[in-house]
């Protein structure tokens, strides 16, 4: 993961873009960050181990300065996080400043080769050997484009890399495998790993495709493909709101991202459904879409695998096969081609390696992504794509993303039911006016949740379990998933059933329980398995609607959401663990936005 920023002007000084661009990326890395500015006569670096604030503490008192130049904050792979490791990386002389993203496969062997021809290494860094390839190349005669073009041949994996050249007033970057767009500013260019990266500075933005190699000038940007034939890569202005990526007075980005889930999930339902008609109008979805699909493989990871869990029972109840698979397994081992399986990936961000993947390994017949970012390397591996519109996401731990991933799938599984079946599921009028209401449900149950004093009644609890059924089920792996991923603590999720079955073992008055009512059938067995945690000493938090079976005080407390159709309860029984999660951590002084050892797009 790591991100990647450039800037490309005349005049005025790059750093502070630089810098502001690289800040609006550390949810991709943040364990050392750095930058390079070209001056017009040489390079000048400038990198540190810690986040972009240990950076600009240490550019304030000793920085370069220039009109071009490149940034970086990383999220470790290759060797620990210290100012070495650091990006840029630079040649022997200085002269070449490279920052990279991905994974050079082949790097061992460029680098002995390139040590045995006299280059002195400082790093331990994959990406390290780029500099010496570029500066190997410009000293056999090669121009700075050509020496850029020349490295890029000769390495093997996956890379978004941007590099500045001493003297030269431009950057050289190129993609592949790792996302890499252009922005067209009036008074200078920009290139990010993500659009976030430079909304601030403009809207107009170009995709680059696998095996673009890209030169910005102050002027604008000439693109080659992987032949090296000159391609025109259109550019069009993104509708998303700059203000949308600050925090907007939330004491943390998740605060506000879990704040914001009723506009996003209005965003994600508006104008694709009819309630009263009993429509849905999924856009480049038309009724018959599906026809002749038999069943449906979901591949995803983290956050989005959960959504596909959820979308597993979604489709389920509406009589499709369908089934949720961990998209690394899937990779390693895809199921056998049959005729009309249709592979859906999801993905927040659409450029996580696993999922991606998955989908060059899926033998299906067709292939589509729910994804929340537009032009994302998804959308391009996939045959269709369908947007869950939930605006930039920046906390690495995902919240709006999963509301608007389920119900822009809760949407799909009723599209895909009404080709495969033949008609539209038996309740489907209920489903489509309960998700009209969701956006506002959420808002009440954001308003009026008591998610802060539960997490301050159990904070020296010894491990924390989620259970549930069904949906339910899902949503207990994702409460866990958050609790652990911010609060550091252990927590678990599992089928509320396959308790007895081992983890009661684990059960005892310091690990309390979350318990999802779905507000449906399977309730009043996940009734009887809290009876048998109670039995055993384990407090129970039961989240749950008021179409939930009495739960008199069979529970300790409960977290109420409002009574909904049973496909949607679980996406409001997932806000309350959200913010329980969040108070959690918070009453802890965790690192909420960036939580340590993870970061929010895996690309490797
Ligand atoms: C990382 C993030 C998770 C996310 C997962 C999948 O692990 O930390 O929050 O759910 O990647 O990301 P995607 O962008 O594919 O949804």
């Amino acid at each position: 993961m790591c991100g990647i920023v450039a800037r490309i002007g005349e005049g005025d000084d790059a750093v502070d873009e630089l810098l502001a661009g690289l800040t609006n990326l550390e949810y991709r890395g943040y364990d050392s960050a750095g930058i390079a500015v070209q001056n017009g006569c040489g390079v000048g670096v400038r990198k540190r181990a810690g986040g972009i604030d240990d950076l600009r503490n240490a550019l304030a008192t000793d920085g370069p300065s220039g009109s071009v130049g490149i940034g970086h904050t990383r999220w470790s792979t290759h060797g620990p996080p210290t100012d070495a490791n650091a990006h840029p990386h630079t040649d022997c002389d200085g002269d070449v400043a490279v920052v990279h993203n991905g994974i050079i496969e082949n790097y061992d062997e460029l680098r002995r080769t390139l040590s045995k021809a006299g280059h002195a290494f400082e790093s331990d860094t994959d990406t390290e050997v780029i500099p010496h390839l570029i500066e190997s190349a410009l000293a056999d005669g090669a121009s700075p484009a050509a020496a850029f073009r020349a490295a890029v041949d000769r390495i093997e994996g996956s890379y978004a890399v941007a590099a500045v050249i001493g003297g030269r007033e431009a950057v050289y970057a190129a993609r592949n495998d790792s996302p890499l767009v252009v922005g067209e500013g009036e008074s200078a260019q920009y290139l990010g790993s993500d659009v976030p990266a430079f909304l601030e500075f403009t809207e107009r933005v170009a995709y680059l495709e696998d095996g673009d190699v890209v030169r910005v000038t102050p002027g604008g940007f000439t693109v080659t493909d992987a032949d090296g034939e000159r391609v025109q890569r259109t550019t069009e202005t993104v509708d998303w709101d700059p203000q949308d990526t600050g925090k907007g007075g939330y004491d943390h980005y998740m605060l506000k991202e879990i704040n914001e889930q009723p506009t996003a999930l209005g965003r994600s339902v508006s104008g694709r459904t009819d309630p009263d008609a009993g429509a849905i109008d999924l856009d480049g979805f038309p009724p018959g879409t599906f026809e002749g699909i038999e069943r449906v493989h979901l591949v995803a990871m983290g956050t989005s695998y959960h959504a596909a869990m959820y979308a597993e029972s979604l489709l389920a109840r509406r009589d499709v096969p369908a089934r949720a698979f961990m998209a690394s397994e899937y990779a390693m081992s895809p199921p056998p081609e049959e005729d009309g399986t249709l592979v859906i990936a999801i993905s927040q961000s659409g450029e996580t390696a696993d999922t991606i993947g998955a989908v060059r390994a899926a033998r299906a017949e067709r292939t589509m992504v729910v994804t929340n970012v537009v032009g994302s390397s998804l959308t391009r591996e996939c045959d269709d794509t369908l947007l869950v519109r939930a605006g930039p996401e920046i906390g690495v731990a995902a919240t709006k993303s999963f509301s608007s991933q389920v119900a822009t799938l809760s949407l799909l599984a009723e599209r895909i039911r009404r080709d495969v079946v033949g008609s539209p599921s038996p309740d489907s009028r209920a489903f489509l006016s309960a998700l009209s209401d969701l956006p506002d449900h959420v808002r009440r149950v954001v308003e009026g949740t008591a998610a802060e004093e539960v997490a301050d009644a159990f904070t020296d609890s010894e491990a924390y379990f989620f259970i549930g059924r069904g949906p339910g089920h899902a949503v207990a792996l994702e409460g866990a998933l958050k609790f652990k991923e911010i609060t550091y603590e252990h927590a678990e999720g599992f089928t509320a059933a396959e308790l007895k079955h081992g983890p009661l073992a684990l059960v005892t008055e310091d690990t309390p329980v979350f318990a999802v009512f779905n507000g449906s059938e399977g309730d009043t067995e996940t009734l009887g398995n809290v009876k048998e945690i109670r039995a055993r000493g384990g407090p129970v938090i039961a989240v749950a609607s008021g179409d939930a079976p009495d739960l008199g005080d069979a529970v300790d407390r409960v977290l109420p959401v409002p009574a909904t159709h049973p496909d949607l309860v679980g996406v409001l029984a997932n806000v309350q663990l959200q913010l329980v999660a969040y108070h959690a951590a918070k009453r802890r002084g965790r690192s909420i936005d960036k939580p340590r050892n993870l970061a929010k797009s895996v690309t490797v």
